[in-house]
């Protein structure tokens, strides 16, 4: 059976995307319209990271299922990094992506270099506390006129050097290929895989050592029945003398080999 988690979003770009990266892992993800919720959780940290996890806390604690939530941005360096956090509120909240764009184009004219980074950060909590984190990062130049009609946002003014366009001038699939949202959220599928199979192989020993525990004879000096304890040393002294403790521990075949869990990025984190 999949394992239901929720996306704290109200983008359906963003559920679709999730959705089909997501469902290779046998996991099912749902908008908080399905659930009848409303989420507005104020963006309120200093980090990409730090939103997304308020995102996933409040999601998680608002339904008591395993939630995700993201946030990313662009940094210009010239602009000290802006508007970064505030990417999607620069200029102000009622501003068309087109005037956010200009307003852009304006702030960095003859600053010298024009280099920049988007940045995209998921999160992901667990009702039992754990968090997973994954980000990355896509770096460009603003361009200096706005290009191509595509994407959303400031994709009119990210230009890409190794393919020399702008977001807005390529295909989804080409800008999902090389963007911070793409590679995040393929980074995220891969920490979130590693996380279910861990968590999987821990269940399966638990259950293993519980089945153990209920079948272990007792031993003589564990016997609350001294005449049964008796016959047990009597009937089968070898068997008796060898107590569970003293019996090695071998995996049955059924049980899936650990996964190795190395992360091999350092931004992809897990947190207990
Ligand atoms: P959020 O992650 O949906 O909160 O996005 C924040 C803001 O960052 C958006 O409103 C956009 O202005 C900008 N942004 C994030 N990712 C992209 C992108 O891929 N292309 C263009 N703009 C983006």
């Amino acid at each position: 059976m999949s394992e239901k988690f929720v996306l704290a979003t109200h983008n359906p770009g963003k559920l679709r995307e999730m959705r089909e990266i997501l469902s290779e892992l046998g996991v099912e993800v749902v908008s908080p319209e399905e659930l009848g919720l409303t989420v507005d959780v104020e963006e309120t940290g200093e980090t990409f990271a730090e939103n997304a996890m308020l995102k996933a806390k409040a999601v998680c604690a608002q339904t008591g299922l395993p939630a995700i939530g993201d946030d990313s941005g662009l940094c210009v360096d010239v602009l000290n990094g802006g508007p970064g956090v505030y990417s999607a509120r620069y200029g102000g909240e009622s501003i068309s992506d087109g005037e956010r764009n200009k307003l852009l184009l304006e702030s960095v004219k003859g600053q010298g270099r024009r280099d920049a980074h988007f940045t995209c950060a998921i999160a992901c909590a667990f009702p039992n506390g754990d968090t997973l984190t994954a980000e990355e990062q896509c770096n460009g130049v603003i361009s200096y006129i706005p290009m191509g009609t595509g994407g959303f946002g400031y994709d009119p003014v990210f230009n890409y050097p190794p393919k020399l366009k702008t977001f807005a001038q390529m295909t989804p699939e080409e800008k999902s290929e090389v963007s911070h949202r793409g590679k995040a959220l393929r980074a995220f599928a891969e920490t979130l895989g590693a996380y279910l199979s861990e968590r999987a192989w821990n269940e399966l020993e638990a259950e293993k050592q519980r089945a153990e525990e209920e079948t272990a004879p007792e031993t003589p000096e564990t016997a609350e029945n001294p005449e049964a304890a008796a016959e047990i040393t009597e009937t089968a002294p070898e068997a008796a003398a060898e107590t569970p403790e003293a019996v090695p521990k071998k995996r049955p075949k059924t049980v899936p080999h650990r996964p190795n869990y190395s992360q091999k990025k350092k931004k992809r984190k897990r947190h207990h």
